[in-house]
């Protein structure tokens, strides 16, 4: 089963996940600082201080990918090194780090992917209203300019946000990532902030007339009916509403959908933070579409679970695991077909457009066994068949260039701290020694034969 020619396979990772260091090189604060240094907020009281120490270990890990012939590297810039307290003038030794680390894959042959926002909002931008506050998308546009303007010689791939969905919903609506927030209004208020934000980013850096290729990453869930029932229709709609259509429809059709927005309208939601222009501005043409696929929603109609800090509570539905699927550690079912679907309707219902996987790959509980190696049969199953799913998908006729594994080390799990373990390299905390898995041996065969057997 070969893949085209020069797919670009990767690995991920995100700054506050991997890097630590969080007070050095005069980075600032973020609301994942404050969120996780909230008691009960993350599992076992973990925080990203030390994280990977990916900061300090840089070449190590540089070399470690290199070794294992990953073709890119997936990573993001923390904000608050290049702008502290979120707007101003450029940190320069925050730019310098990513200059090492852009350098670093380089000269290593390793294709630089970089997001400019996963999830590390300066907590200064929060102190006035974060994502809720329309100004903050001004503030990012001016940081992606400062981000574009010193790396854009050597970045070809350039992703605005990752999963805006998340930010808005788990960090504004259901309050179980940062900053905590527990209110669908201001989940949907931040939802077009973070839109707006993409599409004056896009301008800012369109504008420079480099060759780059510019986009965005979604988590996308197809969203389907657990029972053959009408109501479990309808939820299922609701569910597609706010976690794809949310998105997908302003960025490619220049409009929200109408649904979503008289649901909440019904309810007393004020939308009135959309204002002119907006949406042609959010719906500016992106090179590529960045697709980050864990899983299914099977969708149950719940009126009862209104008000609930669940996801989809506000909407009367409740996304339930399929009996028969297997669950990874971190309890989601395991659905590739799911991925073939997702990929298949952006190219029917959206734009035929380059899409990059730019997020696939599962928990496991891993451990080192007493030869000193991690053995994760289940991870190399995962990614076998969701690579079969993403080689289906390209048979239908979908533009896949490449796919980035979730991750190239286990990290901090944001709510999850510690606990839960995604890399395809071990990190034995506290010695920060790396071991690479099963995975880590058998994704670089296929990176080697650009396919399966
Ligand atoms: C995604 C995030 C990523 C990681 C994986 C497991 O939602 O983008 O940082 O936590 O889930």
């Amino acid at each position: 089963m070969d893949f085209p020619e020069n797919f670009l396979w990767g690995t991920a990772t995100a700054a506050y996940q991997v890097e630590g260091a969080v007070n050095e090189g005069g980075r600032g604060a973020s609301i994942w600082d404050t969120f996780s240094h909230t008691p009960g907020k993350v599992r076992h009281g973990d925080t990203g201080d030390i994280a990977c120490d990916q900061y300090h270990r840089l070449e190590e890990d540089l070399d470690l990918m290199s070794e294992l012939g990953i073709l890119a590297y997936r990573f993001s810039v923390a904000w608050p090194r290049i702008q502290p307290e979120g707007s101003g003038s450029a940190n320069q030794n925050g730019l310098d780090f990513y200059r090492r680390l852009v350098d670093g894959l380089r000269q290593r042959s390793i294709e630089p992917m970089l997001t400019l926002y996963h999830w590390d909002l300066p907590q200064a931008l929060e102190d006035v209203g974060g994502w809720t506050n329309r100004d903050t998308s001004e503030r990012f546009a001016e940081y992606a300019a400062i981000v574009h303007e010193a790396l854009s010689d050597s970045v070809g791939f350039w992703i605005t946000l990752n999963e805006p969905w998340v930010s808005a919903w788990m960090g504004y609506g259901l309050g179980v990532h940062a900053p905590g927030h527990q209110d669908s209004a201001r989940a949907l208020a931040a939802t077009h902030h973070l839109l707006l934000s993409h599409g004056l980013a896009m301008e800012r850096m369109r504008s420079a007339g480099d060759a780059n290729q510019l986009g965005v990453t979604l988590n996308l869930h197809p969203a389907r009916p657990s029972r053959d029932r009408e109501a479990d229709r309808e939820a299922a709609r609701r569910v597609d509403g706010q976690a794809n259509r949310l998105y997908l429809d302003p960025l490619f059709h220049g409009d929200y959908p109408e649904d979503v927005f008289s649901y909440y309208g019904e309810r007393g939601v004020d939308l009135t933070f959309v204002q002119d222009r907006d949406l042609d501005r959010i719906s500016v043409p992106i090179d590529f579409l960045g697709i980050n696929y864990y899983f299914r929603n099977t969708v149950r109609d719940a009126p009862e679970e209104q008000g609930q800090s669940i996801p989809f509570a506000d909407l009367g539905a409740r996304s339930v695991i399929p009996h028969e699927a297997e669950k990874t550690a971190m309890g989601w079912p395991v659905e590739p077909d799911g991925l073939t679907e997702i990929l298949v309707r952006i190219k029917e219902d959206y734009e035929d457009l380059p899409m990059y996987v730019t997020e696939n790959g599962r928990a496991v509980h891993d451990y080192i066994d007493p030869e000193g190696d991690v053995d994760d049969e289940e991870r190399v199953s995962y990614l076998d068949a969701h690579f079969r799913a993403a080689h289906q998908a390209i048979a239908q006729g979908v533009d896949l260039r490449g796919y980035m594994v979730w991750s190239f080390l286990d990290n901090f799990e944001w709510a999850e701290g510690y606990s839960k373990r995604f890399g395809i390299v071990f990190v034995e905390y506290g010695a920060q020694r790396r071991v690479p898995k099963s995975s880590a041996r058998w994704y670089s065969d296929v990176i080697r034969r650009n396919g399966l057997e």
